[in-house]
């Protein structure tokens, strides 16, 4: 099982603030049954430049080094804030998931616009980059996800899903009809810690499999 949104590198954001920290929350994804997790530091263009942010990530990375053999594999990717213009920077090829052709995408809180659509296209138009939207779930509420969601669709715009958000009431019934429609999807813990926003992986899939009847792992993508 692929973990697609992940901030286990130690000291780039938010997430891990130690190796200590990144370790156990490698262990408690191994545990899991997670075999690759893809390690997805925000990226605000605002506040960094892709190249000191690639070197900051790569000194993360290298300090896990080596990793156990039982860890997932770790893939390196980022959570890209999204701005005006990113459809024509061609520098976002560099903040892609590993060599996949994937680009995780976390789009401000509300007001979405057909514009922002159109600029999202041309990263996969002009760019050949498949954008990722970090999770979704989170664009419930404000009802930005329910009034773009056919648009996203239809340009081919990939949807990443929190695992715990089907842990939770409110959307989770609206988000299982979302898979249910089969559309490219992917799952993440968006794991920032071992205990506020520890990784609930598992757990999340024994309820998707139990509610939807076929293996969680079977419904989402894998790159
Ligand atoms: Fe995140």
């Amino acid at each position: 099982m692929i973990d697609l949104h992940s901030h286990i590198l130690p000291n780039m954001d938010d997430g891990s603030k130690s190796v200590e920290m990144s370790y156990k929350m490698l262990e408690l994804l191994a545990q899991q049954g997670v075999d690759t997790v893809v390690a997805t530091p925000h990226f605000y263009p605002t506040k960094d430049t892709p190249e000191a942010f690639l070197s900051r990530r790569q000194a993360a990375f290298e300090k896990l080094q080596p990793l156990p053999e039982h860890f997932p594999k770790v893939l390196l990717g980022a959570e890209v804030a999204y701005f005006e213009g990113i459809g024509d920077c061609e520098q976002l090829r560099e903040l892609q998931i590993g060599q996949t052709g994937l680009i995780l995408v976390e789009m401000p809180f509300r007001d979405w616009s057909g514009r922002m659509i159109r600029e999202l296209e041309r990263l996969a138009l002009g760019l050949g980059l498949t954008p990722v939207l970090a999770h979704v779930d989170r664009y419930l509420g404000s009802n930005q996800l329910p009034k773009y969601q056919h648009q996203l669709l239809d340009r081919g715009i990939a949807l990443q899903y929190n695992a715990d958000a089907f842990l939770k009431m409110g959307h989770r019934r609206y988000l299982l009809n979302l898979v249910k429609q089969g559309h490219n999807c992917y799952l993440g813990s968006d794991a920032h810690n071992l205990t506020t926003r520890a990784p609930r992986m598992e757990e999340a899939c024994r309820y998707i499999t139990q509610k939807m009847g076929t293996d969680a792992r079977d419904l989402f993508d894998e790159y």
